[in-house]
């Protein structure tokens, strides 16, 4: 059965009744995949431009063997997140800055893309569409992974023909199997994310799987996660594998400065909002990996991770712990952050969505 995406608050209805709700254990949702009711699909048209989407049940998907992805990893992702409220609303925060972010990596990695209208309206549709799989508030998030992606024909390297705008959702809880405790990452030396002139600014699906080796090297020795240093100097860090990072010192909050080799996350720009509006000094800049040594606090930032504190860093096979505390300014960033989501703090901004 097809639907458009325009007539999904009309058909939720007939697709289940507002008492049905899933089958799950939402006191342990982790972050992996359980499959939701629909997909939004569209496909381009010879002149770039998408058709009107579709709501699909979600299914997999038929691709040719030689289509644009499979053979050049022409493609990109995004992730965002639709919550509910007390009230049974859903909301979403900032969906419009996935919608821009996913424009300037189609423009890098040669893809027309759907405008930020028809982006926000699919993420939309896919939330409404999928709304018993929204876990109650407090519990997690309806994690909602767009996708875009050549779907035509290629031999040669080329651009594809034909691209598909495809958005699926799937409920999620904490990111790291270790839930909220402290992460411990280690810093990779041999391994890099990006490199200068490369795709790591955008969120091309080809800065994920070159860096599975490090994660799985990494957790294998016990750690959550890899931070990773610039490629030219193997000197200043750069970002984790999943999420940004930040170090905290005094008043002063700092981030890797974005030159094309860090992912400019939408928790990563909001943050650093909330930090200013806190009096805090925010500053995007190198920074040494010697600094690590020095800082008060470190945390990662993400849509999947939210706000995560680092418990320990180990930097050229020395272990720098982190005191851990209530008193964590990560923790009163991200409290001010979940505030504003979930409407006991004023939302200035115009941040989120109510749909
Ligand atoms: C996100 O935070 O939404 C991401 O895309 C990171 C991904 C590795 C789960």
């Amino acid at each position: 059965r097809y639907y458009t995406a325009q007539a999904a608050t009309s058909l939720r209805p007939s697709v289940y009744s507002d008492d049905e709700i899933a089958d799950v254990d939402w006191d342990n949702l982790g972050f992996g995949l359980m499959p939701t009711d629909y997909m939004y699909v569209t496909k381009s048209t010879e002149d770039g431009h998408f058709e009107r989407g579709q709501l699909n049940r979600y299914e997999n998907i038929q691709l040719s063997p030689s289509a644009g992805v499979l053979n050049y990893g022409q493609g990109l992702f995004e992730g965002t997140k639709a919550y509910k409220r007390d009230n049974g609303r859903l909301f979403l925060f900032r969906p419009h800055l996935n919608a821009i972010r996913i424009q300037i990596g189609a423009e890098r990695m040669c893809m027309p893309c759907p405008s930020t209208d028809q982006f926000v309206d699919a993420v939309k549709q896919i939330a409404l569409a999928n709304k018993r799989w929204v876990p109650p508030p407090g519990k997690g998030s309806l994690y909602i992974r767009p996708l875009l992606f050549g779907s035509g024909p290629v031999l040669g390297l080329a651009p594809a023909p034909e691209y598909t705008f495809l958005v699926y959702a799937s409920p999620v809880g904490n990111y790291f199997k270790e839930g909220t405790a402290p992460l411990k990452l280690i810093v990779e030396e041999d391994f890099h994310r990006a490199s200068r002139g490369g795709a790591g600014g955008v969120k091309s699906i080809t800065n994920y799987a070159p860096v599975l080796q490090a994660i799985r090297n990494a957790r294998g020795r016990g750690f959550s996660d890899v931070l990773y240093l610039d490629s030219v100097n193997k000197r200043y860090i750069e970002e984790v594998s999943s999420c940004n990072i930040f170090l905290v010192k005094g008043k002063v909050i700092s981030t890797p400065v974005a030159f094309g080799t860090i992912l400019e996350g939408v928790t990563r720009k909001s943050i650093m909002d909330i930090a200013t509006d806190l009096g805090y000094q925010v500053e995007e800049r190198l920074i040494e990996a010697d600094e690590l040594i020095s800082a008060d606090e470190v945390f990662c930032t993400g849509t999947a991770v939210g706000v995560a504190p680092v418990g320990s860093i180990t930097y050229k096979g020395k272990r720098i712990e982190y005191k851990i505390s209530s008193e964590l300014t990560c923790k009163q960033l991200y409290s001010r952050l979940v505030g504003i989501q979930i409407g006991l703090i004023e939302d200035k901004r115009d941040w989120i969505v109510e749909i």
